[in-house]
């Protein structure tokens, strides 16, 4: 099908749901474990490709906390921000909402002020290279309620300029998402949006629980909501987004491939669907390539592409004035003649 990658590369986007951590390069994650080897991440290329090999999720996660534990101060803070912001601008993406999990670097030893000089100066950097980022402070699940509480009191105390939401990540099985109502409650009041990952690793029940327990604006993968048509409808009718992520969820052996992924079910459900990269170099993903594996195992036309472009930017945490001007750089790109790829 040629042209797709072209168009979809050409088409501005948004990134909704991408960890600053797993976002690292790999040129960037070797030079990290060379200086600190004992921290078990490979210093070699190969052998990195192959640490970035995931047997399941729970294999995935060790390794992703092992490179955040490398990460050690502003400096690292801002090279991670600013490679991201480079690898976004590079793909016409022109706003990305950066999941950052405040607790693990605390736990690590890095003084909260180091944390948040750095995503400032990569911020301003990211501003210079056209691509406006937000921050989402996520609750590591598996470090549980004191994990849920610090958080929660780092973002409310430091509120840094773009925090926007507040969210869970890490395993779903055996944590609970009802166990982080309190600490959603009091982010949600103090006006950030509720966006936890439900769904990615266990089934529909947890996406459930993640809205009526934590007031879910938008669901981290949701990937297990399929099996379920009652919540599909529920979805679709509350327009309720999902950050669909389909690279990770074959990478971390959730779905057998991207052909094989139940985000043709969504679509067909009318659920607000967007494309996200969730930990791209590590799943070996690019935005741009999110959309093309998934136009090219669904049959997409451009205007469909189009279309979760769209998607994409009305369920950001942008303002309206905001919004209006990505829709209309959206529009302005020429379809492909005669309007699909086949
Ligand atoms: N799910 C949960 N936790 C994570 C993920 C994810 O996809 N990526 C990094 N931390
Ligand atoms: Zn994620």
């Amino acid at each position: 099908m040629p042209g797709i990658r072209a168009f979809a590369h050409a088409l501005p986007k948004v990134e909704l749901h991408v960890h600053l951590v797993g976002s690292a390069s790999l040129p960037t994650v070797l030079e990290l474990a060379r200086r600190r080897p004992s921290a078990g991440v490979p210093t070699d290329a190969r052998e990195l490709a192959e640490f970035f090999t995931f047997r399941d999720f729970a294999h995935f996660l060790t390794g992703y906390l092992a490179v955040t534990s490398l990460v050690r101060d502003r400096h690292d803070i801002h090279t991670l921000v600013a490679g991201l912001a480079a690898d976004l601008a590079a793909q016409n993406c022109r706003y990305a909402e950066v999941t950052v999990t405040p607790y693990n670097h605390l736990l690590d030893g890095m003084p909260g002020d180091e944390l948040l000089s750095g995503l400032e100066t990569g911020r301003a950097r990211a501003a210079e290279l056209g691509v406006e980022l937000a921050w989402c402070f996520d609750i590591p699940g598996e470090k549980g309620a004191k994990a849920g509480q610090e958080t929660l009191v780092f973002a409310l105390r430091e509120r840094p300029e773009g925090l926007v939401s507040f969210g869970l990540g890490g395993p779903e099985l055996g944590v609970g998402r009802a166990r982080f109502e309190p600490f959603f409650t009091r982010a949600r009041e103090a006006g950030l949006h509720s966006v936890p990952h439900a769904g990615e690793t266990t089934g529909p029940a947890t996406i459930w629980s993640a809205l009526h327990d934590l007031g879910a604006e938008r669901i981290g993968h949701g990937t297990s909501c399929a099996g379920d048509p009652a919540l599909l409808e529920h979805l679709a009718a509350h327009r309720i987004p999902l950050e669909v992520c389909p690279t990770s969820n074959v990478r971390t052996g959730q779905v057998p491939s991207i052909a094989a992924h139940p985000v043709r079910r969504m679509l067909d459900h009318g659920v607000v669907v967007t494309l996200n990269t969730d930990d791209p170099p590590m799943f070996g993903a690019t935005l741009t390539g999110e959309y093309v594996a998934v136009a090219e195992a669904l049959g997409l036309s451009a205007l469909e592409l189009v279309r979760l472009a769209e998607n994409a930017v009305d369920a950001s945490f942008l303002d309206e004035r905001r919004k209006a001007l990505l829709r209309s750089e959206i529009t302005q790109i020429t379809l492909p003649d005669p309007g699909n790829f086949a």
